[in-house]
């Protein structure tokens, strides 16, 4: 399967929740259709099903744990993501961290699955590292630019580059990215696309906003 070039994470954030997680969805679901960029969206565990089942679009889950399915009361599996139409899962997020250890246990899961895998990390050696698991993308994101609004690319170019460098394979950037410029720069020092959460899920218009990510993507394509 095509990997999303945007990739939009809703975190718990109570805008992107329920009604409006389906009408994010929708926006980027209609972003693709009219520009040609494929968007993912990775709602909430509770609202998987329902986005799902709403949108042609890749939905990923937020997290999985890494347990088989049984006896194992509050876990989220790999076949129960599955299940509710989720084509892959973030893991590792900087926000859900979770030991190397266990990142091979479920990328295992994941690959008996076939869901896609993405895992984050904090720098470009963690991520090296996480590559060397062979997940299908890793996505850096220095954490402490989540949610500032001030762009990876902008205040660290240097951590797209030496990931670009150090990491086999497809690579997502993140922090703070929410402006066209910042996709555009992002893909020009070599990332494959973008992991973004806050400027999308708390935009007022979250349509025009990603119509603006998109066209960054193909500012830098030209
Ligand atoms: O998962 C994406 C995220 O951690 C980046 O958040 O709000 O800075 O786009 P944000």
């Amino acid at each position: 399967m095509e990997l999303p070039r945007i990739v939009v994470n809703f975190k718990a954030y109570k805008e992107a929740l329920g009604k409006r997680a389906l009408e994010i969805s929708r926006a980027a679901e209609k972003v693709w259709e009219e520009t040609g960029v494929l968007v993912g969206v990775v709602p909430q565990h509770v609202d998987l099903r329902m986005i799902a089942d709403a949108v042609e679009i890749p939905v990923f889950a937020q997290h999985v744990d890494p347990v088989r399915p049984g006896a194992h009361t509050g876990s989220v599996t790999v076949e129960a993501i599955k299940d509710a139409g989720a084509v892959g899962t973030l893991l590792n997020h900087s926000e859900r961290r979770i030991r190397l250890d266990q990142i091979e246990v479920t990328l295992q899961l994941l690959r008996e699955a076939d869901l896609i895998s993405i895992v984050c990390a904090n720098d470009p050696v963690v991520g090296k590292a996480v590559s060397d698991l062979q997940p299908d993308a890793v996505a850096v994101e220095p954490p402490e630019l989540i949610g500032t609004g001030i762009s990876v690319s902008e205040a660290k170019p240097e951590v797209v580059k030496r990931s670009v460098d150090l990491i086999e394979g497809v690579v997502y950037v993140g922090a703070g990215v929410s402006k066209r410029e910042d996709v555009v720069k992002s893909l020009e020092l070599g990332a494959y696309g973008v992991l973004l959460a806050s400027a999308v899920a708390k935009a007022k218009d979250p349509y025009s906003k990603l119509l603006e990510l998109a066209e960054g993507v193909i500012t830098a394509e030209e």
